[in-house]
C-alpha cells in the first residue's frame, strides 16, 4: 500500500514535493480562473478541527473543497468529544472512517503527529504553536507569481520568532533563498529550528535589527507580535511591545529594502502596531493577493494529499 501522504511541515516533505505541490496549485488556479469545472474532489470529505480561532484557514479549505466538488465538516473543540478528553487518537481513528483527510489547528504539535500516528487518511496541518507550512507555501506561491523564482532572494523576517517563522526557516531550507530574521533576543527562533537548518545548509542567519534583516531584501515579512498560543498578563504583554517596538515595519523600514520589494502579512494583522497603514495599503503590499493564494495553495495540498 502506498503511504499516506501527510501535509505536516515542510521540512518533512522533500523540495520535489513542495514544487509538485506548487505546480498544482498554479494549475488548479488557472483552470479556475479559465472558469474550467473541476469536480477533482467529487465524493471527497475533509474534516477540519479547530482548537484556535481562524478566517482565512476556514474559509479558504472550505472553498477549495467546494469548488473542487468536496465537502467539508468543521469541527470546534469545544463542541466536540475532543473538549471532554476523548483522545487524539480516538478521534483519529474514528474520523478516518467517515472522511477523505483531516486538517488541524490545535496549539501543541505533539496533536497533530498523535493524529497522523492514528488517521488512516492524510492530515493536514493548518497552524499549530510550532508552524504553519500552508501559510508559507501559500507566500511562496504569491512571491514567484510576482517576482519569479525564490531561489537565491532575499527574505526578511521582523518580530517575533513565532510559529510562521518557523514556517519560513523551514521553506529557506527546501527553496534555496536566503532568510534573516530581526527578532529580540528572548523572541528569536528554537535552536532546534536553526540547528536543522544549519544541517540542511540553509542560509539563515538571526539579525539585532530590523534594518540589517530588510537592507536590500527582496520580500519584507511581518506578523502579530502576540500570536494565539501566547498567554500573559497586561504588564508583560506591555513589555513585549515595547520590545518589538523596533521591529515594527513602517515606511521608513520598508524603504530600506530592494525598491520592487513585496511585503507580505499572514493576518490577521494588528495595524499601526507590527505594521503601519502606510506599508499594509502601501504599493510594496500583497497581502490580499498572498490571502487569496491560500484558496489555491491549498487545492494543491489537498490534491496531493488526495492522490
Ligand atoms: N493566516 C491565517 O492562518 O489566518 P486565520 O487565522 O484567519 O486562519
Ligand atoms: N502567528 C500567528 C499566526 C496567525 C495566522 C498566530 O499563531 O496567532
Amino acid at each position: 500500500m502506498a503511504a499516506i501522504r501527510h501535509f505536516l511541515d515542510l521540512h518533512r516533505l522533500t523540495t520535489e514535493t513542495l514544487r509538485d505541490i506548487l505546480d498544482l496549485a498554479g494549475r488548479l488556479k488557472a483552470a479556475h480562473a479559465e472558469g474550467k469545472a473541476a469536480d477533482l474532489f467529487a465524493g471527497k470529505t475533509l474534516v477540519m478541527i479547530f482548537e484556535k480561532p481562524s478566517t482565512r484557514t476556514r474559509v479558504s479549505f472550505q472553498v477549495a473543497m467546494q469548488q473542487l466538488g468536496g465537502q467539508v465538516v468543521v469541527m470546534s473543540e469545544g463542541e466536540s468529544q475532543l473538549g471532554r478528553g476523548e483522545t487524539i487518537a480516538d478521534t483519529a481513528r474514528v474520523l478516518s472512517r467517515y472522511a477523505d483527510a483531516i486538517m488541524i489547528r490545535t496549539d501543541d504539535p505533539q496533536k497533530l503527529d498523535d493524529l497522523e500516528a492514528h488517521a488512516t487518511v492524510p492530515v493536514i496541518n493548518g497552524l499549530t504553536d510550532f508552524s504553519h507550512p500552508c501559510q508559507v507555501m501559500a507566500d511562496v506561491m504569491t512571491f514567484e507569481e510576482h517576482r519569479g523564482p525564490i531561489e537565491g532572494r532575499v527574505v526578511a523576517w521582523s518580530g517575533d520568532g513565532n510559529n510562521v517563522a518557523n514556517s519560513w526557516i523551514h521553506a529557506a531550507g527546501r527553496f534555496g533563498f536566503t532568510l534573516r530574521l530581526a527578532c529580540p533576543k528572548g523572541l528569536r527562533p528554537e535552536d532546534a529550528v536553526m540547528n536543522w537548518a544549519e544541517g540542511e545548509g540553509a542560509d539563515v542567519i538571526i539579525t539585532d535589527t530590523a534594518e540589517e534583516a530588510i537592507t536590500g531584501a527582496d520580500l519584507v515579512v511581518a506578523d502579530t507580535w502576540v500570536s494565539m498560543g501566547v498567554s500573559m498578563g497586561d504588564e508583560e504583554a506591555d513589555a513585549r511591545r515595547k520590545l518589538l517596538q523596533p521591529f515594527r515595519v513602517d515606511g521608513d523600514l520598508m524603504a530600506k529594502a530592494k525598491p520592487d520589494a513585496l511585503f507580505m502579512h499572514c493576518l490577521p494583522a494588528h495595524r499601526g502596531e507590527e505594521v503601519t497603514d502606510e506599508v499594509m495599503d502601501g504599493p510594496h503590499s500583497v497581502v490580499w493577493d498572498e490571502a487569496e493564494n491560500r484558496l489555491h495553495a491549498q487545492k494543491g495540498i489537498l490534491a496531493w494529499c488526495l492522490g
